[in-house]
């Protein structure tokens, strides 16, 4: 806590740390954990490295708000110190029973188990607190020392998410068997023996060789199970979040699913943690990774905004802007009817801020453009610029941040440099309607550019959602069918805001936007 509150002190300002997106604001900062809403308070724990920029030494910070915006910084729930957690205490859950707070984590040692690679015991634990401020370890940790043998591996067994369901206790992990990646359940009547259950889900080898971050929940009477696939081949980035729907039957886990779904079609959303609020809400937020050294920052990584979860019961979620956010809208202007003439800009606002809002509509039958761009966060000279596109042929929404950073060199890799080998070679097919002479510098097209490609062939109108926040952009597409989220580290200064309209014209049916609040100011 004391290296967190020196780093505190002596980190500079920085115009680019998110205003209302959950963030410690120094140091290093990843996945969700141990999300709950208790008693009228949202407590996010996360993981957290008190002591640098970089992943290491993981504790679990913690976070509380009353309303999604307002967010205060608590101790550290979760500093490792037992011989079971020495190197970290990894990502878990949180539930409360009894009045008392029980965090669930993997404690995670550095040693390697006999017969396997890569260094690590991974045993999973539990803390608990009466105040949901100071948390104990448990003497009786580790709860479940190891999967079963044929099931799955102990270097590679982690990440408990933990539920009760009627005083049964429940908990889904992460684990691989043969560089397969799988998700596996367990079930106690005691809250001390857990036992194995099932294997919900396994990669079938081009799914990943570990699946991290499971979470599991009922929505409209189907369920939703969510992970973290790592090394999938169907994807060119080394990870990404998604999800299956199925039915679970409970008495022997035996779970039948449909196919595999991105949660996010950006470049930056991972490892996400729901929570079910007592409106009956079911509020998913994710980890946006950032490489703060690179970028020179003395902080690294977000929360997503949080979302709301709908389905249809047609097998896909929909994922909708939390309405608390609505609070923060100040200053607003509106367009509506207006068109944008072929091969020519119309220039929206000189001064969009740093923490803005935007709905829009384009109405397509109206639109005969080939191309439509809308430039966020520009210069004057449109050399910097974030780009949403819109190509109308190939019904493609593109994300592009090849322009989007100013006063920063490095660029926002996420991840190390190990983990981006081998995937070189699915850039250009994942990059549809990107040509190959815009590949520049060493930045993979994949970490420059995504795309999404719009479900219905001919709709009328595509509505975009945009909400940006300092260095973080999410958009939702056609009313929460998809999501794209990346940071962006633009010049505070380039606030341009315009639409290019190329190959013909493009009929805009109705524009909105926000400036939004500081919720500090409020
Ligand atoms: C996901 C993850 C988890 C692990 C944690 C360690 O980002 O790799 O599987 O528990 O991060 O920080």
């Amino acid at each position: 806590m004391r290296a967190m509150e020196r780093a505190r002190l002596e980190a500079a300002p920085d115009a680019h740390i998110p205003l209302f997106h959950a963030c410690s604001g120094v140091q290093w900062l990843n996945d969700p954990n141990g999300v709950i809403v208790h008693e009228g308070k949202i407590h996010v724990f996360y993981q957290c490295n008190p002591y640098g920029v970089e992943w290491g030494t993981i504790h679990w910070g913690h976070m509380v708000s009353e309303d999604w915006l307002h967010w205060q910084h608590a101790p550290i729930a979760l500093a490792p110190s037992a011989p079971y957690d020495r190197d970290g205490c990894f990502s878990g859950s949180a539930v409360v029973r009894d009045g008392q707070f029980e965090l669930y984590y993997t404690g995670n040692v550095f040693i390697t188990p006999e017969g396997l690679p890569d260094g690590l015991l991974q045993q999973q634990c539990v803390a608990v607190s009466d105040d949901g401020i100071v948390f104990h370890k448990r003497p009786d940790n580790p709860i479940i020392c190891a999967p079963p043998e044929h099931v799955g591996q102990t270097n590679h067994f982690r990440d408990p998410k933990v539920w009760v369901d009627r005083g049964i206790g429940y908990m889904v992990l992460g684990t691989k068997k043969d560089n397969k990646g799988k998700v596996v359940l367990y079930r106690t009547h005691d809250w001390t023996h857990w036992e194995f259950v099932s294997t919900l889900t396994e990669s079938d080898g081009t799914m990943g060789h570990m699946y991290e971050c499971p979470d599991l929940f009922l929505l409209h009477d189907e369920t939703v199970l969510i992970f973290c696939p790592e090394g999938a081949l169907v994807e060119p980035s080394p990870r990404c979040a998604g999800y299956v729907i199925g039915q679970l039957r409970f008495i022997d886990g035996a779970f039948v699913h449909g196919p595999f779904c991105k949660l996010d079609h950006g470049f930056d959303f991972y490892a996400p943690q729901s929570v079910l609020d007592a409106h009956g809400r079911r509020i998913v937020i994710g980890w946006m990774p950032m490489n703060g050294k690179a970028l020179g920052k003395s902080w690294a990584g977000c929360m997503s905004m949080p979302r709301v979860l709908t389905t249809r019961g047609d097998g896909v979620l929909r994922q909708h802007p939390i309405e608390e956010l609505r609070a923060l809208r100040d200053r607003e202007f509106v367009v509506r009817d207006y068109v944008v003439d072929a091969d020519s800009a119309m220039l929206l606002t000189a001064q969009c801020g740093n923490c803005f809002e935007l709905i829009v509509t384009i109405d397509l039958i109206d639109t005969d453009a080939a191309i439509v761009e809308l430039h966020l966060c520009s210069d004057e000279s449109g050399t910097q610029k974030t780009v949403i596109r819109y190509d109308r042929t190939r019904h493609e929404v593109a994300f592009d941040r090849t322009h989007a950073n100013g006063p920063i060199d490095g660029w926002n890799r996420n991840f190390g440099e190990d983990d981006q080998q081998g995937f070189a070679a699915l850039h250009v097919d994942a990059t549809m309607g990107i040509s190959a002479s815009e590949h520049t510098e060493d930045v993979p097209l994949w970490d420059r550019v995504r795309t999404y490609r719009v479900q219905e062939k001919h709709a009328a109108a595509l509505r975009w959602h945009i909400f940006f926040d300092r260095c973080t952009l999410e958009l939702f597409i056609q009313d929460g069918e998809a999501v794209m989220s990346g940071l962006v580290f633009p010049h505070p200064d380039a606030q341009l805001c315009k639409w290019v309209s190329i190959g013909g014209k493009t009929a805009i049916r109705d524009m909105r936007y926000y400036a939004l609040r500081d919720p500090k100011t409020i």
